[in-house]
């Protein structure tokens, strides 16, 4: 097999991790990850990279300078790799045809056509990047339109399952590699190269081999049940606060099914992330093109449910707090979209927090990881609001939670980051406003514990007994 030199297009949260592991696992690979933004490939080259994921520092540093390179310089990068990666990002539309639904595919089409204007001999293009059905056809057009004498293109579809904050983990042990190629003897010699790379670590019978077209839909679909399992669970946990179950106890109940299964039945806030609405949006806009109304109704479906659960948990928040948060300080624990990463991409915490401030509430933010200006640039994004001036005044960012709970009336858990269950919830119920609340949007909290304190918890998916007024009102003496 005779893949020297990979490069790979877009250091993003795809690019970066997936690019360092296959430079750890391939030492006989040379690898580039090349970025149009001189800020990112900067950082990748320093000390502090543009991305926290566990573990990755430590591949980084093992082979950045060996087998692993950071750079610019995307013609030469691209000129000498026998297979190139296009992982740019593709986001939703916000504007033209397929507006706030098809992807937008102008980072592939010109990664393709970068590619189109400096290769040289043989090329494995691999979409990386989770693009709509059919994709590769796009990229194939281009690249053959632009053909010139000497150099030749196989397409593959590559989709990348990793998540982020166990991305490494994901990569190093990845319960399947999905691979689809054009069924000619070209394209399966193609396939084989890309399977080569891969059995450096990954064994061969979870490298799987399809069309091209099976591969870019079975992304899509991967991403849309995953997301379908969260909106089930999230729509029951309504259920579970009228009627008196708990959400925890029923999907311990329905995961040990095995033909269910445990995983994904976490009741929350909702969820978010870069991809799940992304890709179940394209989804949708594939199925109407397709002329499938009753396919694009049902996945649709499994968004609306995630809006539905981000605006009932805050509208429990005011409800709870007397109908009114007009000035009152609220702490939010937690920004990111999950725990154990730093992004902060379609964070249901966003959605949260821009309800509150526009019902007049004072925030107090902590996130172990999300970058204070990254929380501010979200919070006054003109699609977020148009009084950016106003937001910036109503938001303080803290860099520890005792700070930030400190005098609050509420504490608004949005991320399951570990290090808030052993928070001294005492200290904190003591330094707050009385009646002092929890809302917990992750459920990770001990709410005996807390209502034994004082707290009028509130969670996803349960009622709480309430502690006695006339412990409330005798903790109020101590403010
Ligand atoms: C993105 C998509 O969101 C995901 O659907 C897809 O599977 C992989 O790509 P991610 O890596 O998280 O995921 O995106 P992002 O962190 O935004 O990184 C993309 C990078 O591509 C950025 O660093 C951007 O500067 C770079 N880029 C984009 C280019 O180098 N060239 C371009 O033309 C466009
Ligand atoms: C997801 C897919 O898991 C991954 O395979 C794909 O490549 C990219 O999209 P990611 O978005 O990084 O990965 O994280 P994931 O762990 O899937 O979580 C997505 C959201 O769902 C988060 O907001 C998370 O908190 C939420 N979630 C997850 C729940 O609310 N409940 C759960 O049980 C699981």
């Amino acid at each position: 097999m005779v893949i020297n030199k990979i490069c790979c297009i877009g250091a993003g949260y795809v690019g970066g991790p997936t690019c360092s592991v296959i430079a750890l696992k391939c030492p006989d690979i040379v690898v580039t990850v090349v970025d149009l933004s001189k800020e990112r490939i900067g950082q990748w080259n320093s000390d502090k990279l543009p991305i926290y994921e566990p573990g990755l520092d430590n591949v980084v540093k093992q082979c950045r300078g060996k087998n692993l390179f950071f750079s610019n310089d995307i013609n030469t990068a691209i000129k000498e790799a026998d297979l190139i990666f296009i992982s740019v990002n593709t986001p939703t539309k916000t504007f033209g045809n397929g507006k706030g639904r098809a992807a937008d595919l102008k980072y592939v089409e010109s990664a393709a056509r970068m590619i189109a204007d400096v290769a040289t001999g043989n090329k494995i293009v691999v979409e990386k990047s989770t693009v709509p059905v059919r994709a590769a056809e796009s990229i194939m057009n281009i690249l053959r339109a632009n053909h010139r004498p000497g150099v030749s293109y196989q397409i593959l579809s590559n989709p990348e399952f990793l998540a982020e904050g166990t991305a490494v983990d994901d990569l190093l042990n990845a319960d399947r590699v999905l691979i689809g190629g054009e069924d000619t003897p070209e394209g399966h010699d193609a396939i084989e190269k890309l399977c080569w790379v891969y059995e450096h670590w990954i064994n061969r019978s979870k490298i799987l081999t399809t069309n091209t077209w099976s591969s870019e839909l079975s992304k899509l679909a991967a991403n849309a049940f995953l997301a379908q399992r969260i909106s089930s669970i999230n729509s029951l946990s309504a259920v579970c606060e009228s009627t008196g179950a708990d959400i925890s106890e029923v999907a311990r109940a329905v995961g040990l099914d095995s033909r269910i299964g445990p995983k994904f039945l976490q009741a929350s806030v909702g969820f978010g992330g870069s991809c799940f609405q992304k890709d179940i949006l394209n989804l949708v806009y594939i199925c109407e093109c397709l002329n499938l109304p009753e396919v694009a109704a049902y996945w649709q479906q499994v968004i609306t449910m995630n809006e539905y659960q981000k605006s009932r948990f805050s509208a429990k928040v005011i409800e709870s707090l007397f109908n009114t948060v007009t000035d009152k300080q609220i702490a939010m624990l937690g920004f990111a979209f999950k725990k154990d990463t730093g992004d902060t991409r379609e964070s249901p915490a966003i959605t949260v927090a821009t309800t509150l401030l526009d019902e007049g509430a004072k925030l107090h933010i902590y996130d172990p990881k999300v970058e204070p200006s990254q929380i501010m640039d979200d919070l006054t994004h003109p699609v977020i609001t148009e009084e950016p001036e106003k937001v910036k005044k109503a938001v303080s960012i803290y860099d520890d939670p005792y700070s930030a709970t400190k005098g609050t009336h509420a504490i608004v858990l949005c991320t399951e980051w570990d290090e808030f269950k052993t928070l001294d919830f005492q200290r904190i119920y003591n330094g707050m406003m009385k009646p002092a609340y929890v809302f917990d949007g992750r459920k990770i909290l001990d709410h005996d514990a807390l209502v034994r304190i004082g707290f009028q918890v509130q969670t996803i998916g349960k009622r709480l007994a309430r502690p006695s007024l006339a412990r409330i009102w005798g903790s109020c003496n101590q403010i």
